[in-house]
């Protein structure tokens, strides 16, 4: 059901990569299925001399290589979509600039007959963080910026990643953004949070009642989150090489998978009800102190290897890495929630650069039966009676989404013996539609008001608390401790024999 209403989207640094491959491809999806209202209009603005013509074949060419439902080119329906396409060329920290934006709005309100006072607009952040506060204070300066309590008209702005560099970066952020805006009208974005099966892991846990029971201490053994890519920096070698896994995956993305696979139910499913939720579980996780980082970090740099074929190089020979570059492009954490709930089950995140699969999975596995009774098979041969491989829920976010749960199965035959077998459930079998994108599902929130699945100031500076300890530990070390691992591996053997022992040791208590 469209229920949005005609809005003003205005995309800083709209000559960029994500405005091409994933804003616009996005708007375009929620236009073709009826999801924006009539009137919406779309404006770039970026430091690039454009004209709207140009910009308007741009974004032609742009849908017919990254649409999700793919137009011909020259399609009418393109046609009209770029016709609702405007560009504002201007710097980001000139007055003059935001003064001839404010211009180019008004017109395109007077055009759409929307009265002076009733324009609604979207700012979508999309340029290097170097700018983010910048532009919001040129925002505020030059009037385009809604009372938050105006009825007659609203004002957003979302925040793409990365949102600060550290504790006391995000903090600065946080303040200058919110000396001009509301915290209501701050939209920070994650992508992760708009995919269809990260939301599925709120559904499946609090839409059904099978599992919550045993979803604490009492029953889980420990719980993994994976996410592994089989990319290496590609082009963006200067980017990653300032900013590494830990800061790139696990601030932002891995810590949201952890909060709403550990968070308490909320009461509502309204906004700050879930948000209250995820910031009081990010608050029950200790950070890392400086004598444990080793206990509970390993970090990994990959060398050359090879994916698919194709040789990887060396992250050190990758152009626009330092060549003494000490940034770690694999990271594998050991976390705790200190809660009822959760005490003295480790959390082991995992993630990874230029790893063998493109991976997102979230595995918790469940503790031991209390007395073995069954013979099992391992490897096809009967092993005796020894310790079943422990029940396993698995919550696969890409690729291939679903759900695996792996349990113990009598073998055919005379004899009482047990192997185990997997129930799965798919998401294109079952349900045969093409998730929409993330994006698409993030900008209609945004337009529709709804901020339940953008991260709040608390949520942002309460993972960043935790990332900080990790940082501050690794920047304590006179010779830093980074492991190398072949690309197109699982990351270093080291990260495997940290988790696999922790875990023995844990069973052993
Ligand atoms: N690309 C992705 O898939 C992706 C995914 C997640 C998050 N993000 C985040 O989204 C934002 C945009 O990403 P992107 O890949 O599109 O970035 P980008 O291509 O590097 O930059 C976007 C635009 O910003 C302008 N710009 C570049 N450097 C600038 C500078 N130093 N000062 C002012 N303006 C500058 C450029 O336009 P003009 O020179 O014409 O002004 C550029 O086209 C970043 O914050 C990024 O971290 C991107």
């Amino acid at each position: 059901m469209n229920k949005s209403k005609p809005t003003t989207i205005v995309i800083f640094g709209a000559s960029g990569d994500l405005t091409r491959r994933k804003l616009i491809p996005a708007l375009y999806q929620l236009v073709l299925e009826g999801l924006l209202a009539k009137g919406t209009r779309i404006v770039g603005f970026a430091r690039r001399e454009k004209s709207h013509e140009q910009f308007r074949v741009e974004i032609e060419e742009a849908l017919v290589e990254f649409a999700r439902s793919k137009p011909n080119a020259g399609a009418a329906e393109l046609k009209l979509f770029s016709s609702s396409c405007y560009y504002q060329t201007g710097s980001y920290d000139n007055s003059k600039s935001f003064h001839d934006l404010k211009e180019l709005l008004e017109k395109i309100d007077e055009e759409q007959g929307i009265p002076s006072d009733r324009g609604n607009r979207l700012f979508y952040l999309a340029t290097p963080p170097t700018v983010f506060s910048g532009v919001i204070a040129m925002l505020g300066q030059t009037g385009h910026i809604a009372d938050p309590n105006d009825e007659k008209r609203w004002t957003r702005v979302i925040i793409e990643k990365p949102f600060g560099r550290d504790l006391e970066t995000a903090c600065a952020l946080n303040k200058s953004i919110l000396s001009i805006l509301d915290e209501r009208q701050v939209y920070r974005i994650d992508h992760y949070l708009g995919k269809e099966t990260v939301q599925n892991i709120m559904a499946f846990r609090f839409g059904n009642s099978i599992f919550e029971p045993l979803w604490n201490r009492r029953y889980v053994s420990h719980v993994h989150i994976t996410v592994a890519e089989a990319v290496c920096v590609e082009g963006r070698g200067s980017y990653y090489d300032n900013s590494g896994a830990l800061r790139d995956m696990v601030q932002n993305h891995m810590l949201q998978l952890l909060a709403l696979v550990a968070m308490e139910p909320p009461a509502s499913f309204a906004p700050n009800a879930v948000r209250d939720e995820k910031v009081k579980l990010l608050s029950a996780i200790p950070p890392i102190k400086l004598n444990e980082v080793n206990e509970c970090s390993i970090r990994g740099q990959y060398a050359a290897g090879t994916i698919d074929g194709k040789l990887i190089p060396d992250y050190l020979r990758e152009n626009g890495v330092h060549p003494d570059s000490v940034t770690e492009t694999f990271v594998a954490l050991k976390l705790h929630v200190d809660n009822w709930r959760w005490a003295g089950v480790p959390f082991y995140l995992r993630t990874g650069k230029a790893l063998e699969e493109r991976l997102t999975e979230v595995n918790i596995e469940f503790r031991q039966p209390p007395l073995t009774l069954f013979s099992h098979i391992k490897n096809g041969d009967d092993i005796g009676r020894s310790r079943m491989k422990p029940n396993m829920l698995s919550l696969r976010v890409q690729p291939n989404e679903g759900i695996r749960l792996s349990i113990g199965m009598k073998v055919p035959g005379p004899k009482m013996i047990l192997e185990p077998e997997d129930l799965e459930f798919c998401y294109a079998d079952v349900f045969g539609v093409e998730s929409p994108g993330a994006y698409e599902r993030l900008i209609l929130d945004a337009i529709l008001g709804d901020t339940t699945l953008f991260i709040r100031q608390d949520e942002v500076e309460a993972a960043w608390r935790l990332v900080n300890g990790v940082l501050d530990g690794w920047a304590s070390e006179e010779v830093p401790h980074i492991h190398l691992y072949r690309a197109g591996t699982w990351g270093p053997y080291a990260a495997d024999e940290f988790i696999t022992n922790d875990i023995k040791k844990s069973k052993a208590l």
